[in-house]
């Protein structure tokens, strides 16, 4: 069997365990049609599974951990389970009224992985990090890029196109005056993606700005054996010579 082969069938039988526990009857529907049938209502959890990369105990209260036959599905002690409720509400008004509304052809439905892209949380990555920083510094920001790119590249869950840590630097050492983690995620990007001409012509600033001048020309001359007409580099060059 191979490896996809394998989890399809693993799937089906996870999706089996949960469809033998749930009962036939509804009794706590606040956005879902009351009537709604239990295949239906088990096709709109597991896209709810899917699009945020989540289990049914991060919405609904497992009594025993670990036992699937102890879930009290209607039970509302969970707080995922109201917020997923205004996401509903939200995905709902966003279809029914706000696209059609905004679009002329309107061929397309917002659903939940349309913003999660399987993340429990959809915040971008610039932002995730950004966060990360200001909280517990540049290096915790370090550890954690390195462990969602291990997690999620090729996911499309997150863009780890050199851009997004170029953004990170130059948020840190330009608005919040943090040179050396700006520093940090340039060097950063620079192992993740060793031919980013922006990420040398960053550090060769900084170098400029912190005055090591023997510094700043060596990346400058690696931004231009990588694109010899940046203009940027050129620039830098006579900024340095004079
Ligand atoms: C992201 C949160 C989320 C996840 C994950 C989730 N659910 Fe739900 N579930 C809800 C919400 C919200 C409702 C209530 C909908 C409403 O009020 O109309 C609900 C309702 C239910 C109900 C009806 C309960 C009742 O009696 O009113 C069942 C059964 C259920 N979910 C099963 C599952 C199963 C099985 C899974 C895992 C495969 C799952 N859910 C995953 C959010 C979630
Ligand atoms: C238009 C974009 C968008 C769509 C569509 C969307 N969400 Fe969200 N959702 C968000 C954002 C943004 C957040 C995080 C808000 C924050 O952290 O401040 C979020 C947060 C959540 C959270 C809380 C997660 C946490 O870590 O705190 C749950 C649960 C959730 N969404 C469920 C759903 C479900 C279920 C659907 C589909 C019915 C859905 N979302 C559709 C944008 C969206």
């Amino acid at each position: 069997m191979n490896k996809l082969t394998q989890s399809l069938v693993l799937l089906a039988l996870l999706a089996g365990t949960a469809t033998a526990q749930v009962p036939d009857k509804f009794t706590n529907l606040k956005v879902l049609p009351q009537d709604i049938g239990k295949r239906e209502l088990m096709g709109v959890m597991q896209s709810f599974t899917m699009g945020l990369g989540a289990r049914c105990s991060d919405c609904h209260e497992m009594k025993v951990p670990g036992d699937f036959s102890s879930f009290d599905w209607a039970s509302d002690k969970r707080p995922n389970k109201d917020v997923a409720r205004g996401m509903m509400q939200m995905v709902q008004e966003i279809n029914s009224n706000l696209l059609p509304a905004a679009t002329k052809e309107h061929d397309f439905q917002v659903r939940c992985v349309t913003c999660h892209r399987g993340l429990h949380n959809p915040r971008t990555l610039d932002n995730v990090l950004l966060k990360v920083v200001a909280k517990d510094g540049a290096p915790a920001g370090e550890d954690r890029y390195r462990e969602l790119r291990k997690t999620y590249y090729g996911a499309g869950a997150y863009d780890f196109r050199p851009s997004t840590l170029a953004t990170v630097a130059e948020t840190l050492a330009q608005e919040k005056g943090d040179l050396a983690g700006g520093r940090r995620m340039v060097l950063l990007n620079l192992e993740m993606n060793p031919d980013h001409v922006n990420s040398y012509l960053m550090l060769a600033q900084m170098d400029l700005a912190a005055g090591d001048k023997a510094a700043a020309r060596t990346s400058i001359d690696k931004a231009l054996a990588l694109d010899p007409d940046s203009r940027h580099a050129k620039r830098l060059l006579k900024q340095l010579d004079e």
